[in-house]
């Protein structure tokens, strides 16, 4: 047995953290001969429901659970975590801008930056998956500045699996068939899930699809408003497949790319593709030795490049938003 990594969860008492802690602690993230300790973060008023949790945890004697720790100040929780998986985040209440939904995100992300930039393992990963995702990414990391950019993220993963699996059902394909999906841009309505890189079985997908109108019409409206379908028909917003996408996203990170494919991550942009530098948006990337590159040479044809455009927008106005309001540090 490896010694203990240290992986932080915040809202770990909420939906997502009830799929995601079982899972991380019975070996997904790390696999079965890493032990995990568990770091959870939660707001005060939440962390007797937080008790009930970690006593579930208990009485799974998972064997590579090592310790659990919960407590509601950050700088506590995060000392000496290897990943940060932040995913407790303020949803839009009644009557709320988005200005103000990114002020009050701003108030919990700046503060676990700062936090995570003073106490973190050096060897942090920070995945950002509480909405609005990407912005909050941005603004923990311009509130990090010890750390490298590139240790910052944000989940664009579900929507990649999303695109999977709704190119595969179309094709009567199982989704091992599908390889170098594209989620690009903001975890939003306007992301990009682009056919025209992707490929089933060796073959281009969007030659495979042969039906531009479902593309266009069907397709990228199933993915991008998934979301609100799923709400609509459960009830509730998706958790378990979040805290899914949550985990493949992190140990992606962990353990790379396979040969010859690639995932969506949302990252700091270099100014590739014509995203502006310095936003957090959704790119295709590889993975190797916990390092992550953005495919270079893809060619953007002109409906791609309008959707990419058009996504990247919303995230350059939700960065001037976040500028206007102080909150990157
Ligand atoms: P939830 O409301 O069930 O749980 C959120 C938890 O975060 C609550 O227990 C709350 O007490 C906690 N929290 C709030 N402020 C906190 C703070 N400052 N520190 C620590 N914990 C704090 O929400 P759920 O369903 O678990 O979703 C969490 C977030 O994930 C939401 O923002 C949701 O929109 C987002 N999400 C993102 C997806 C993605 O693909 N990126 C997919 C699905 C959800």
């Amino acid at each position: 047995m490896n010694s203990p990594v240290k992986v932080a969860v915040t809202g770990a008492a909420g939906q997502i953290g009830y799929s995601l802690l079982f899972r991380i602690a019975s070996g997904a993230l790390l696999g079965p001969d890493t032990p995990v300790e568990l770091r959870l973060l939660e707001i005060t008023p939440a962390l007797k429901a937080l008790e009930g949790v970690v006593m579930e945890l208990d009485d799974c004697a998972f064997p590579t659970l090592a310790k659990v720790e919960i407590g509601d100040d950050a700088t506590k929780v995060f000392d000496g975590v290897n990943h940060a998986l932040l995913v407790g985040a303020r949803p839009r209440g009644p009557g709320m801008e988005r200005g103000d939904l990114l002020e009050a995100n701003g108030g919990i992300f700046a503060p676990q930056g700062k936090a995570l930039n003073d106490v973190a393992a050096d060897d942090i990963r920070v995945t950002v998956t509480g909405n609005p995702a990407n912005t909050n990414a941005l603004i923990a990391m311009s509130n990090a500045p010890d750390i490298p950019t590139e240790r910052f993220s944000a989940l664009t993963r579900l929507d990649h699996n999303r695109a999977i699996s709704q190119l595969a059902a179309k094709l009567g394909v199982p989704v091992t068939e599908i390889r170098r999906m594209t989620i690009w841009g903001n975890h939003s309505a306007t992301q990009y899930p682009d056919l025209f890189h992707a490929e089933v079985s060796g073959q281009n997908a969007a030659e495979a699809v042969g039906d531009q109108e479902w593309l266009a019409n069907t397709f990228i409206p199933t993915v991008a408003k998934r979301g609100a379908a799923i709400i609509e028909a459960r009830g509730a917003s998706s958790a378990a497949s979040a805290a899914s996408a949550t985990i493949d996203h992190a140990r992606t990170w962990v353990e790379g790319t396979a040969e010859g494919d690639w995932v969506s991550m949302a990252v700091r942009s270099d100014g590739s593709y014509g995203v502006p530098e310095g936003l957090v948006s959704s790119f295709p990337v590889t993975v190797k030795d916990g390092r992550w590159e953005i495919v270079q040479g893809l060619e953007i044809d002109e409906f791609s490049r309008g959707k990419i455009d058009a996504s990247v927008a919303e995230l350059d106005e939700e960065r001037k938003a976040v500028t206007e309001l102080g909150l990157l540090g």
